[in-house]
């Protein structure tokens, strides 16, 4: 079960479910209806290039507003269903369930490599 709580997100996280598309049809359908959350998305270009890949329904976090400003903007007319807010991936606001992936990249090994990491 995933669950969008902080505190001991980490330990909670499980795979429960693989998808598997039978037709390229029902490949596009699944990519853009899932809902996917990316955890400190920066200025990567990750979200960018699923968007690009048919994933249509990704909010992206991050705790530096200027990033999510630059981000906002970089995408206002290519890519208008990307959602960027201000959050800290410790204290997620989203209800349990909500997404149904959660992405990371570098931003778990940014946070645990801390002299002050508290996992
Ligand atoms: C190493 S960067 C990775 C950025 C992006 N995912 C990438 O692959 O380029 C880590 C990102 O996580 C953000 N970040 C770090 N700790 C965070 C936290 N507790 N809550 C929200 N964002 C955080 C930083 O602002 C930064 O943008």
């Amino acid at each position: 079960m995933l669950k969008a709580q902080g505190g001991d997100f980490v330990k909670e996280l499980q795979v429960e479910t693989v998808i598997v598309a039978d037709t390229p049809e029902e490949s596009t359908s699944i990519k853009q209806k899932m809902k996917i959350l990316n955890l400190g998305c920066g200025n990567s270009v990750l979200s960018e290039q699923m968007y690009d890949d048919g994933y249509k329904s990704i909010w992206n976090i991050d705790y530096s507003q200027s990033c999510l400003d630059q981000m906002s903007e970089r995408n206002a007319t290519l890519r208008p269903e990307l959602v960027w807010t201000a959050m800290n991936i410790t204290d997620l606001k989203y209800e349990d369930e909500f997404f149904d992936m959660i992405i990371d990249k570098s931003t778990l090994d940014c946070i645990v490599c801390c002299p002050q990491a508290f996992l």
